[in-house]
């Protein structure tokens, strides 16, 4: 089985989770919630920038949580003008993992304190999508998980290729890209590669880029060898081959407020959702679900548990949706 492989050194994505109830409920009542709808106060008139989609599929905003004038630690409201500024509904994310990330974020904009930071990109919104890249985790490795891709390639993957239409597969929140070059692998493996349509879709255009490229650092185990698909760099690095570049395509979309349009065989979205307020979560899962195909499967993370009618879980971290799902939204 081929090796995970660590393309970030950065990861709290096992604490997020397991933080994810009664302890993230004790840590955070001490904040009270704070949605972001108009001007932010943290960095001048930065936020004024966000483009809150209202189609229909966007994920709504979670419900406020409390009832009382509302006030959040100066971090984490700056933290939050940050994905505001990007564009991002900062609401639907939870506070905890966010100002986790606030040495990082100052790490990347070269400043000591938050003071300076807001000044910074006051003086300087062009500076917004390297705090945005430092501030959304985007820990990813290549066959993640190893089991999910065992399952993959041994169940899932034979049965989409055997029906009638080219597998639609989607990897939602792709960071850069290393999920999608997973699933491309096992297909060229099959010797199916030409045969599907494969989608990477992330918010940060960094990690996009970084994508396209297709080069990962080495892992401790051994990639699947298939016809020349990778190759090792004289620095030690992986690239991608051509081909399999060549079969994918990246689009740099928010998920929580549209996302790629039609129907898809197979989504996986893993590793985003323990980041999101569970409200906001619940109405990713309920969207993804929708968006899948009769008869199609979605891959999500260790720790992620979508609890929805009509998707049943196959293997740990694999749902099938039933053949004669209706779609759960008008
Ligand atoms: C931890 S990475 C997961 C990468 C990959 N799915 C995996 O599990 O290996 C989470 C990704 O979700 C992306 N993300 C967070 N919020 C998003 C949003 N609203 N729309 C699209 N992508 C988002 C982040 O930029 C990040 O790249």
């Amino acid at each position: 089985m081929p090796a995970p492989r660590k393309c970030s050194p950065d990861t709290d994505e096992s604490a997020g989770a397991s933080r994810h109830a009664p302890f993230h409920q004790d840590r955070e009542s001490r904040y009270l919630h704070v949605s972001f709808r108009g001007a932010l106060p943290c960095f001048g008139g930065l936020a004024s920038k966000q483009r809150h989609t209202t189609s229909r599929a966007a994920v709504p905003p979670p419900p406020v949580r409390a009832a009382v004038p509302m006030i959040e630690d100066t971090g984490t409201l700056f933290l939050r003008g940050i994905l505001a500024a990007a564009g991002l509904n900062p609401s639907h994310y939870r506070g905890t993992p966010l100002l986790r990330r606030l040495p990082s974020c100052l790490r990347a904009l070269r400043v000591d304190s938050l003071h300076e930071a807001r000044r910074l990109l006051s003086a300087r919104p062009e500076l917004t999508s390297k705090a945005l890249e430092a501030l959304l985790i985007g820990t990813t490795e290549l066959f993640r998980d190893p089991a999910v891709f065992i399952h993959l390639e041994q169940e899932v993957m034979p049965l989409l290729l055997r029906r009638p239409a080219r597998p639609r597969i989607w990897s939602a929140g792709c960071s850069e890209g290393a999920e999608l070059y997973s699933v491309g692998l096992l297909l060229a493996k099959l010797g199916a590669l030409d045969e599907c349509v494969l989608l990477g879709s992330d918010c940060r255009p960094g990690a996009l880029a970084r994508a396209r490229q297709g080069v990962y650092l080495p892992g401790d185990r051994s990639l699947p060898v298939n016809g020349g698909q990778w190759q090792r760099l004289s620095d030690g690095r992986i690239a991608m081959s051509h081909e399999l570049r060549k079969a994918m395509r990246w689009e740099q979309s928010d998920l929580l407020a549209s996302g790629p349009t039609g129907t898809w065989d197979l989504i996986l979205c893993r590793n985003l959702a323990i980041y999101l307020e569970p409200a906001s979560a619940d109405a990713l899962w309920s969207r993804l679900s929708d968006a899948l195909a009769p008869g199609g499967f979605l891959v999500v993370g260790r720790a992620e548990k979508p609890n929805l009618p009509g998707l049943h879980r196959v293997a740990p971290s694999i749902y099938h949706k039933c053949s004669s799902s209706h779609r759960t939204s008008p």
